[in-house]
């Protein structure tokens, strides 16, 4: 391999594949070089932004000969609003490229022989996200917000999004025609003053109606949010509630603590697998309700094929929507979640539905897992585990182990995090069934996996 001090700082390369971040893989006499904006086949001149021990960073000075997989991106602002790092790439050849991500994980991380089947695409590859979240800023006059640009927190005002619902525009488009008005200015980052942060929007795609979360560099209710709430919800249509989060730490994290509803309701109705669930400002909720439902489905029909009768445990739960779709097919579901809103709403639809066989916990999953160890080992047939972007702990996992008899149901939106976790379970006996990934967010190097692992 070429020493990094041998590397030229302009060269000619080929695109070989893309990371699991979605940058180009290139090779020069074997040092790795990551490449921005690029698609596999491209042939590009480069110029080294970047060099560590062992691979470099780079951008494109020239696309000298392009990949027969590129397309013309359908958004006019592809190339400087960071949310679609693929959109240039067809969408077919995405799915494929999406494969090899989670494979090259498998291989590099876990180094197993897994099965893993081919992406499943998404139902829709435009307007599918239906939760919004963007941060908002202004000029002298007027307020603008968008999401930043790719690696910084430069601000693209965006207008249109054909990602998002349009009506979620002409929502984004009310607030910064009219919340100067109200007296609410746009947040200042670098200053930390300004009272509008984000505008957070959940959107059904049940009944459209949305949920218009207003974050806020303040600590309690004031007349301009009152005066702001209220026209979003009598002057705009479908809106199910308008609610302001207070949130006045210097951070990243967009929710503060506290939510407080002023106009309608709390929610907004998602219906998966012929059942409607409620979700929060709070709640967790797969951002694409179309992949969502899919996923759902071909887990509660490899569940029903696979195991009757059985006693599930939906860990991770978020508002349970595993554990309350698989309930005509399970014994008893039990599921563990660590988020108060979410349980509370979960809650509500299995009193409404009359759901007699599920159990929910608000809980730490691993204090969860070792109070039910106390009571029994092997209590569950099958465990669901949809933990967060960084995976389980070992401990976790040493707990999932031993409260199950049959399978565990691995859900990730991580391929990293998953193909570590698989590694640990396979050390200690279990065999992967195969990996099944599923198309959560078209367009970017996001991809969501659904593993099968027998005990
Ligand atoms: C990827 S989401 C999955 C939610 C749900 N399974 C779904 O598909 O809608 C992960 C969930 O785990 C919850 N969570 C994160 N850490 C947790 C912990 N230590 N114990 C219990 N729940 C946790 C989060 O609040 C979130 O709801």
């Amino acid at each position: 391999m070429q020493a990094v001090k041998d590397l030229p700082k302009e060269l000619d390369v080929c695109i070989e594949k893309l990371s699991n971040l979605g940058y180009g893989i290139a090779k020069h006499n074997g040092f790795v070089i990551f490449v921005t904006d690029v698609a596999p086949g491209d042939k590009v001149r480069i110029r080294i932004v970047k060099k560590n021990k062992n691979f470099a960073h780079a951008i494109v000075l020239e696309l000298l000969s392009p990949s027969p997989y590129r397309v013309k991106p359908f958004c006019p602002l592809q190339k400087v609003c960071g949310a679609c790092q693929l959109q240039f790439i067809d969408y077919n050849y995405q799915l494929k490229l999406k494969k090899d991500i989670v494979a090259d994980a498998v291989r590099s991380i876990c180094g197993a022989e897994i099965e893993i089947r081919d992406v499943i695409p998404s139902p829709k590859q435009i307007q599918y996200r239906h939760k919004i979240q963007y941060p908002v800023s202004e000029t002298k006059s007027s307020i603008r917000a968008g999401y930043y640009k790719t690696g910084t927190h430069e601000l693209v005002n965006i207008k249109y999004c054909p990602i998002q619902p349009t009506y979620c525009d002409e929502i984004i488009e009310f607030i910064r025609q009219n919340a100067k008005k109200c007296g609410i200015s746009g947040y200042n980052e670098t200053e930390h003053s300004g009272l509008l942060r984000h505008i957070v929007i959940r959107t059904s795609s049940l009944n459209q109606k949305s949920l218009v979360i207003l974050v806020v560099n303040a600590e309690g209710v004031r007349a301009e949010f009152i005066e702001l709430a209220r026209k979003i919800y009598t002057e705009i249509d479908n809106i199910a509630g308008v609610g302001i989060n207070y949130n006045v730490r210097k951070t990243n994290l967009i929710l503060g603590e506290k939510t407080e509803i002023l106009e309608g309701d709390g929610f907004i109705e998602e219906k998966l697998c012929d059942r409607v669930f409620k979700v929060g400002a709070k709640t967790f909720f797969q951002v694409n309700p179309y992949t969502a439902d899919n996923i759902f489905r071909y887990v509660k029909e490899y569940i029903s094929n696979h195991s009757q009768n059985s006693v599930l445990l939906d860990a991770y739960a978020g508002i349970t929507a595993f554990g309350i779709c698989m309930a005509d097919v399970a014994k008893k579901v039990v599921s563990v979640e660590e988020v108060k809103e979410s349980v509370a709403l979960a809650d509500v639809i299995v009193r409404e539905n009359k759901i007699k066989n599920v159990e929910l916990h608000n809980k730490d999953a691993a204090e969860f897992f070792e109070s039910e160890l106390k009571k029994r080992k092997k209590g569950y047939d099958i465990t669901i585990l949809d933990p967060p972007r960084k995976g389980c702990t070992e401990k976790s996992l040493d707990y999932a182990l031993q409260l199950t008899k049959e399978k565990i149901i691995y859900v990730s939106c991580n391929p990293a995090t998953l193909a570590r976790d698989l590694k640990y379970l396979i050390a200690q006996g279990c065999r992967v069934e195969f990996i099944q990934p599923f198309d959560m967010f078209p367009h970017t190097y996001h991809v969501e996996s659904v593993a099968v692992i027998n005990l």
